[in-house]
Order: structure tokens, then C-alpha cells, then sequence
């Protein structure tokens, strides 16, 4: 009999690409085959990270194939608003011939879809071919028990049809559940006016089409969040994936690893270096970028900053005069970095992060406590967990103005580093998490429950 053959497809931004890939090296790991949709654009760029510019992008038995978003090559994918209308115009016709060319060859039929939460129409691409469909959520249960609850927040009055809100207050859905302020609602910090809107009704039709899958995984542990899984037993943690999946060069950044940083780590003191990162998606305007960057050299600490390329919205040089030469002793500065590696090195010593759920996961499965600056999405939600939950980071306040200030950062990278107590909290989350995927741990048994199935 031949092996299961899996369609992987991913939401095409980065934080969604990188743990859908950890996902299929695991289900390879167990002898499946699987065959990764990127979007044409998405692929590209993935191949032109890898080191040695992999054309054919064959990893294993990971086969890298791709369908266009919709979007012509120079518009704006930035646009949440734009991808995602063009997407759901386009991609569902695109992924069903791709299915059909795949089933129609000599290969391996696929068996099952396995499709982000976030983009409903792969699933019921899958239910009307009749195969197997699960759903995988990359960020918290919390976030996904908020979705599911749409319907409950609208008949309550706390948002309309459209997603507004229309209570300012904060909800919890759940004792020891983080809570969120309705400000916060992951698609009320999404963009602007139309563009929540398309986000919210696109969330909306995303939460009818779980229905049709057989399973809802997610990126999570119970030992977590486990007020969030009781709450809401359909969806099934199976992480953090990522702790035990620290590829070199796998595949699937958007940029390529500047990895000479992990060399410069190796020399320096044992938990002294501030890691800042602010994931893929985050942009600073240039007063913020000049206040980080002053308030890093005041700290007078080691710091690794991953500098995007694309972090500011200026196009000239952002940093403050003479800056480079005068943190050069003491300050690395890259435009993306081995994440995952730089996070286990033993001289990190913090994560100035923007809570990204991959980053949360990240630093939390290495014992990192976190200074947290949330930018968009889930991320205020992950903040809560980190400071009100775990209590393993602590938050910045910004001025009146709206600016985090540079003493206000210093302030508190001295406190969290001058009291042992958030980092004997890391240590100790990280055994949870890390209990949680091992032999035994419930997030292991469960992801081998869903072997089983998918065997079935
Ligand atoms: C987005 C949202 O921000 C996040 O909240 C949501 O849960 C997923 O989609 P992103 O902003 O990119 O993701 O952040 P994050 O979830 O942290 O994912 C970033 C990924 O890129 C992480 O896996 C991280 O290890 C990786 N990364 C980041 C690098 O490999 N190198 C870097 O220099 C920075």
C-alpha cells in the first residue's frame, strides 16, 4: 500500500509558511509524502533564501510546488485586504487543478488536505473532491476560541455584522484565559477600516468552513494554555512543533539566515545579549526605529537586532549619525536571522519581541524571558499570555504621543534583567513546552493519534 500523500498549504505570509513547514517535516518524519503549496510569489522567494538557490525545491519528501495569489507581480501583497479578496477569487480553482494533476498522474494520490484556519476555501476545496480535510491554526487556542465565538460576540452586542466593535471592554472567555480588550480583537488590528472588514467577513466564512474538516490542529501545548483547550476541547494541540524542529536551511524563510551572528553569540557572556526581533511583518516609522536604536546603545548590554530590510518606511539609511561605528563593539545588527538557533544560544539573555505567535513559542521553548511590543493581529493577545498569564516578560508603555520611549525601553530591559524571577519562570515554561511534544507529553500523544487517523 503506498504511503499517505499530503497536500500542506499554507496562509501565504511568513509566520504561517514557517510552522506549516515544521508540520510537514514532522508528518515525514512518520513517512509521509508531502506535496507544500506556496503562492508563485511566496515560492520564489523561499528558493531564492535558500543558500544554494535550490531550483527544483524538492526537500526530502517535501515536493515545493506553487499556484498564483491573484495578485499581478508589482501589486501590493502588503495589502491584507487586496491578497486576501484575490485569493479567494482565484486560488480554490487553482489548488482544485492542481489536485487533479496530481491524482491524474503516475504519483501518489493526495490523501488529505491539510490547510491553515485561516484560508476556510482550501478545506472546502478538499470536502468537494472528498478527501480529508484538516485544518491546522498556527497561532494561539485563545485567538482561535475568540473565531470560533463570532457568532456569541455579535448576538451579544459586543461587535456588529461587520466585526466593529461596539463595547469597550475587555472579555475572558474563560478563568485563567488571557483577557482580551475588544480593542484587541485580532481583526480589529488589522489595517484600516475596509480592510478589517474584509478580514472580519473572510474570518467569518473561515470559521463555517472548519466544519468540514476532521480535525482542528494547533500549534500549541495544553500545558500552555490549558483553561483555553478545556474551553475548546475540538481544537487539538499538537506543539510547540517548533521545539523540536530546529532545522539548519530548512526550507521556507522569506529571507536568507545571516548565520556569521550565531559565531559572533559564541563570543559573548552567558545570558548578557538582548535579542530584538520583530518577526516579518512589522514596520517602524522613523521616529519609533531612532528611539529602539538609542535606547539599545543607552542599555550599554550586547544586542543581536534583526534590521528587515523592509523595517521602516523610509528608504534612506535609518539609523541615527555615526550609530553603526558606535555600537560596533558591542551591537550586531542583521537583516534576518537563523530565529530558532539564535534563541537556544546560551548568551541570550532576553527577547525584545513583537509577540509573534512563532516568536512567543520560540523564546518560550528555550526559556527566554521577553520585553514585549506587540504590532498587529494575535500579537496583543500573546502579550497577555506573557505578562499576565506566564508572567515571563514585561510590557512597554507608550507616551502620549504613541512612541515607546528610549528610557522607557531601558528601564525595562534593567528590570526584567535585574529580577531572577522572570527568567526562573522561562526555565520553567520551557519544561512545560517542552514535556508537552516529548514521549508521552500530550501534544506528542495526541499528534499520534492523528497519525493513526490519517493512516486509517
Ligand atoms: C505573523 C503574526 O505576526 C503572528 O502574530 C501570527 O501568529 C503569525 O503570523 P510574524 O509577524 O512573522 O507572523 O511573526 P512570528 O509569528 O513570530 O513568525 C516569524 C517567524 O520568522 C518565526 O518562526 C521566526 O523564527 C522567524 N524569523 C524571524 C527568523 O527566522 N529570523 C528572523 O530574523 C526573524
Amino acid at each position: 500500500m503506498s504511503s499517505p500523500h499530503i497536500l500542506a498549504i499554507p496562509v501565504p505570509a511568513q509566520g504561517h509558511v514557517i510552522p506549516m513547514m515544521a508540520l510537514s517535516q514532522c508528518l515525514v518524519n512518520h513517512g509521509f509524502k508531502v506535496t507544500f503549496v506556496n503562492t508563485d510569489f511566496n515560492h520564489n522567494r523561499v528558493a531564492n533564501a535558500l543558500p544554494d538557490g535550490q531550483s527544483h525545491m524538492t526537500k526530502d519528501r517535501i515536493d515545493l510546488v506553487s499556484i498564483p495569489d491573484g495578485l499581478e507581480p508589482g501589486e501590493d501583497r502588503r495589502d491584507l485586504g487586496l491578497l486576501t479578496e484575490a485569493m479567494r477569487r482565484v486560488m480554490p480553482g487553482k489548488l482544485e487543478e492542481l489536485i487533479e494533476k496530481i491524482n491524474g498522474g503516475d504519483g501518489e494520490k493526495i490523501t488529505c488536505v491539510i490547510a491553515d484556519q485561516g484560508i476556510g476555501w482550501a478545506l472546502e476545496v478538499a470536502a468537494k473532491m472528498k478527501i480529508k480535510a484538516v485544518a491546522f491554526w498556527t497561532a494561539s487556542a485563545a485567538v482561535l476560541a475568540l473565531k470560533l465565538n463570532i457568532p456569541k460576540l455579535i448576538d451579544e452586542g459586543i461587535i456588529d455584522n461587520d466585526g466593529t466593535v461596539l463595547k469597550s471592554q475587555a472579555i475572558q472567555l474563560a478563568p485563567n484565559m488571557p483577557a482580551i480588550k475588544t480593542a484587541d480583537f485580532v481583526w480589529a488590528c488589522i489595517g484600516n477600516e475596509t480592510t478589517q472588514k474584509i478580514m472580519f467577513q473572510f474570518m467569518v466564512r473561515s470559521i463555517q468552513a472548519v466544519q468540514v474538516a476532521d480535525w482542528i490542529l494547533c500549534n500549541s501545548a495544553y500545558g500552555l494554555e490549558p483553561a483555553a483547550f478545556t474551553f475548546a476541547p475540538e481544537i487539538f494541540p499538537i506543539g510547540p512543533l517548533l521545539a523540536s524542529s530546529r532545522l539548519e536551511n530548512s526550507p521556507g524563510n522569506f529571507w536568507q539566515q545571516d548565520s556569521t551572528c550565531l559565531q559572533w553569540l559564541d563570543q559573548q557572556l552567558p545570558s548578557s545579549v538582548i535579542y530584538v526581533a520583530f518577526g516579518s511583518f512589522t514596520i517602524f516609522n522613523q521616529t519609533q526605529f531612532l528611539e529602539l536604536a538609542l535606547a539599545l546603545e543607552l542599555s550599554e548590554r550586547p544586542f543581536l537586532w534583526v534590521v528587515r530590510p523592509d523595517i521602516t518606511d523610509t528608504t534612506s539609511d535609518p539609523y541615527p549619525d555615526g550609530y553603526q561605528e558606535r555600537v560596533a563593539s558591542r551591537g550586531r545588527m542583521v537583516g534576518w536571522a537563523p530565529q530558532q538557533r539564535v534563541l537556544a544560544h546560551p548568551s541570550i539573555a532576553c527577547f525584545l519581541s513583537h509577540c509573534g505567535w512563532n516568536s512567543t513559542l520560540e523564546g518560550l521553548s528555550n526559556g527566554v524571558p521577553f520585553l514585549c511590543w506587540p504590532y498587529f493581529a494575535d500579537q496583543f493577545t500573546n502579550e497577555s499570555y506573557i505578562c499576565d498569564v506566564w508572567k515571563v516578560g514585561l510590557k512597554f508603555e507608550k507616551n502620549e504621543t504613541g512612541i515607546v520611549l528610549k528610557e522607557e525601553i531601558k528601564n525595562k530591559v534593567d528590570q526584567l534583567l535585574g529580577d531572577e524571577i522572570y527568567t526562573a519562570r522561562a526555565r520553567k515554561l520551557k519544561e512545560v513546552a517542552i514535556t508537552n511534544v516529548e514521549e508521552g507529553g500530550q501534544s506528542n500523544k495526541t499528534f499520534k493519534n492523528f497519525i493513526e487517523w490519517m493512516k486509517s
